[in-house]
């Protein structure tokens, strides 16, 4: 099952929206790989590739919250360590 990036999860911000654009694709691959039983490429992709990306974005996305005065950031920065000690 393919995730489909729709247009309700734009944010208008051009960085952002692509780097969310490149996380569907890279859940895709994962996904495709199992779906095709070719389960140590899905894990060498989701290690390699997908964990990697998912931190550069926190990083990349906690900035640009942080220079636009993000009222939420606080609850972000929670829901982002969690996803981090729990999932990767
Ligand atoms: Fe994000």
């Amino acid at each position: 099952m393919k995730l489909q990036f729709v247009n309700e999860l734009l944010t208008g911000v051009e960085e952002m929206d692509r780097q969310h654009m490149v996380l569907v694709e890279l859940l895709n691959e994962v996904t495709s790989l199992l779906e095709r039983g070719e389960r140590e490429k899905a894990i060498k992709v989701f290690r390699d590739k997908l964990v990697e990306y998912v931190e550069t974005h926190l990083k990349d996305e906690e900035e640009f919250m942080e220079k636009i005065g993000y009222p939420d950031l606080d609850n972000h920065r929670k829901g982002s360590r969690y996803l981090q000690k729990s999932h990767l």
